[in-house]
């Protein structure tokens, strides 16, 4: 690739200010929409808002007048731009609806940044998430059929598969141990840079808009496992953030989130087939190259650094969404059982002590039940078994997966049992036909 981003001057900052008409655009049909399309509509508001909360961080430790007053400007151009992004959503798309869209920009992006990511234990950590927001996508499911009569494939259009993964019951740890081993910003490669920056924005606007939404439903078991998955986005985004190498000053920071957001709209440009949602992103790369030069002008003077040490000389693709099936079905049926070890490592079930930490933290927060079990014993009530959607191989390989992913330390009492879950699957064969007539 031979596009250098550092080389572009881009949109000047004067004439990025727009209209309220241009920063309230049409949102797209829900029913119409490509499904990634809704994942770069999604990404994008979360990396816009954190390119906004970045800025305001920022500016709280600058004593320049007239730095201040630069970021003060810019941070109002991506405070419109998150506007825009996020509100190419319609009003018609539930929350549900987008929470199963929020899970697959989770799943999907994750996947593919781990086979780009040149960093091996990034890519393993990348890859112990990406079982987690998996398993995310299938309880969602349980309740969009229960709550809205929505079946998976409305959102992920076959894309993804919907089934179990590893339990959500387990994900909740001591957060001290999810912590991970920073990279160093001296070798790192600007990919690894720009993949956790995008993956840590996704991930805190996925804990943002539970933490904003959860309520919204009545249902309490529903409501229950909004604040249960929203407390497992809250560990990813530790996990994630505590990749970054916390020595990079803010202004080489800055120059990161410049450059990320750059590597993100040129992305989306180039993926994008909805061809007014493209004029959009083509429009927001042109400003984000009028950040970068300002950012990376900032650095040049107050660090007396070269930014090309930093972002490199070229685009990085932080994502090309698009389906990661296999991939993810071979990481499924590797890792459901692989848990955080104590040593910002990684191990397994069989091998945890018995002083784990997370088991301190799992005893407590499940010790009524675990909402996210419950998901799958309402499902019963409504459909005889769980919600899936994933091909006969994957789906007979079910019970196997479940078997795998459980622990037998610090287990809900409620929690499906592999035969459990069997019975239900049986239940379901012998009544399709009836149950298939009711909808
Ligand atoms: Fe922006
Ligand atoms: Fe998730
Ligand atoms: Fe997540
Ligand atoms: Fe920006």
């Amino acid at each position: 690739m031979s596009f250098n981003p550092l080389k572009e001057k881009g949109l000047s900052l004067e004439k990025q200010l727009r209209n309220w008409h241009q920063i309230v655009g049409k949102p797209y049909n829900k029913t119409e929409v490509d499904c990634y399309t809704r994942t770069r509509q999604i990404l994008m508001n979360g990396i816009e808002v954190e390119a906004w909360g970045f800025k305001h961080q920022f500016n709280r430790f600058l004593h320049d007048e007239e730095v201040k007053n630069t970021i003060a400007q810019i941070s109002r151009i991506e405070d419109s731009q998150q506007a825009t992004a996020n509100w190419m959503g319609p009003a018609d798309q539930s929350v549900l609806e987008t929470t199963l869209g929020y899970e697959q920009v989770a799943v999907d992006l994750t996947a593919w940044m781990a086979q780009n990511e040149p960093d091996k234990y990034v890519k393993e950590t990348f890859d112990f998430g990406l079982l987690e927001d998996f398993d995310h996508l299938y309880r969602y499911s349980q309740f969009a059929y229960m709550v809205e009569g929505i079946e998976p494939n409305d959102i992920v259009q076959g894309q993804t598969d919907v089934i179990v993964g590893r339990p959500t019951q387990h994900h909740h740890n001591c957060n001290g141990i999810r912590r991970r081993k920073h990279y160093d910003k001296a070798t790192a490669a600007p990919q690894t840079k720009v993949n956790i920056l995008t993956l840590v924005s996704g991930e805190q606007q996925t804990h943002n808009y539970y933490a904003e939404h959860g309520f919204m439903y009545a249902d309490h078991v529903l409501r229950e496992t909004y604040a249960e998955i929203k407390d497992v986005e809250e560990e990813h985004v530790t996990m994630y953030e505590s990749l970054i190498d916390p020595t990079e000053s803010l202004y080489e920071k800055l120059l990161i989130h410049e450059f990320t957001e750059v590597c993100n709209y040129y992305t989306c440009m180039e993926d994008e087939v909805d061809d007014r949602i493209k004029k959009t992103w083509e429009l927001f790369l042109d400003i984000e190259l009028g950040h970068l030069q300002i950012a990376a002008d900032l650095f040049k003077k107050y660090e007396k650094r070269d930014p090309e040490e930093v972002v490199g000389d070229e685009i990085v693709i932080p994502c090309r969404f698009m389906s990661q099936k296999d991939y993810v079905q071979k990481v499924l049926e590797k890792e459901a059982n692989k848990r955080l070890g104590m040593d910002k490592d990684y191990t397994t079930i069989d091998k945890l002590p018995e002083d784990w930490p997370s088991y301190r933290v799992q005893k407590k927060q499940n010790e009524i039940s675990s909402p996210s079990e419950n998901s799958i014993r309402l499902a019963e009530i409504y459909h005889d078994r769980d919600i899936i959607a994933a091909d006969k191989e994957l789906a007979d390989k079910e019970v196997s997966i479940l078997k795998k992913g459980l622990q037998k330390e610090a287990l809900a009492e409620n929690t499906v049992m592999p035969d459990e879950l069997e019975g239900m699957i049986k239940e379901y064969e012998k009544n399709k036909d009836k149950l298939e007539e009711l909808i």
